[in-house]
């Protein structure tokens, strides 16, 4: 009897392989992720600026994105109707499909190259008179990120990146660890640390 009990719950993981794993099936997450191409470009790098690259995040990272934008905690006119019918699975499926792509690499113009120094010294340095740590404790020395909780922003499109450290600075993206961080920093250096963390590879 035991013998059968274990010779049908191998049958059974062997025909649903992805539910015995908490993590997700890159496989499964390409087919779940064509209605995403539109906009996120169909390996994870996006079309246009107005949207972020997803390729090569830190796995995890996008899973959890997903869930905030589920549960209202992330604000996104465009995002909120992309994720409800998702389930925690399908996140997961998403989260390895993308995290196993690879990002393109983005480079700075020369007339540029002034505005991302300053961004450098504050991504490796912080600003210790302002009580600013450096961006890359925590987002990895070349901004590779550190999974789960810490994203890439290597390569991300400079106009993504600075849009949402305007919003932890005005709280509309609500975060007890950039909020204060993003509070802190000026208009200009938001910019410049922006534009310096895109042409990280
Ligand atoms: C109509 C365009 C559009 C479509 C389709 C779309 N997204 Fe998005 N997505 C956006 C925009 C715009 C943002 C930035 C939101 C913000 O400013 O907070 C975003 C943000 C995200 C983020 C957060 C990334 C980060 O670095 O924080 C993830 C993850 C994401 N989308 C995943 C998906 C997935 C998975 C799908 C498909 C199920 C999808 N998106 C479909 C427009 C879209
Ligand atoms: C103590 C750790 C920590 C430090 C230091 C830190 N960050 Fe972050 N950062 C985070 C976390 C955690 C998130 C994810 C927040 C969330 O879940 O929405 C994040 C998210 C971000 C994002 C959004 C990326 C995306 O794809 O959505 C940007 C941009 C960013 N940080 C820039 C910076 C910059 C610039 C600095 C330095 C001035 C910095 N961070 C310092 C922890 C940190």
């Amino acid at each position: 009897m035991k013998r059968l009990t274990l010779s049908i719950t191998i049958a059974i993981m062997a025909a649903f392989p992805g539910s015995v794993s908490a993590a997700g099936d890159a496989g499964a997450g390409q087919q779940k992720a064509q209605v995403c191409a539109a906009c996120h470009g169909l390996d994870g790098n996006s079309t246009g600026k107005d949207f972020p690259s997803l390729a090569g995040q830190v796995p995890g990272f996008i899973a959890q994105q997903l869930a905030k934008f589920k549960s209202g905690e992330r604000v996104s006119a465009l995002m909120v109707g992309m994720v409800q019918l998702l389930s925690a699975a399908d996140m997961a499926d998403l989260d390895a499909w993308y995290a196993s792509q690879t990002p393109a690499p983005r480079a700075i113009g020369e007339a540029q190259l002034e505005t991302a120094l300053v961004g450098q010294e504050l991504f490796r340095g912080g600003a210790k008179q302002y009580a600013v740590p450096a961006c890359m404790a925590c987002h990895g020395p070349d901004g590779h990120g550190v999974p789960v909780n810490y994203p890439r922003v290597a390569g991300q499109w400079p106009e993504y990146l600075e849009s949402q450290l305007l919003a932890f600075k005005s709280g509309e993206r609500a975060d007890p660890v950039m909020g204060p961080i993003a509070f802190r920093l000026s208009a200009t250096q938001i910019r410049a640390v922006a534009l310096y963390m895109s042409g990280l590879q």
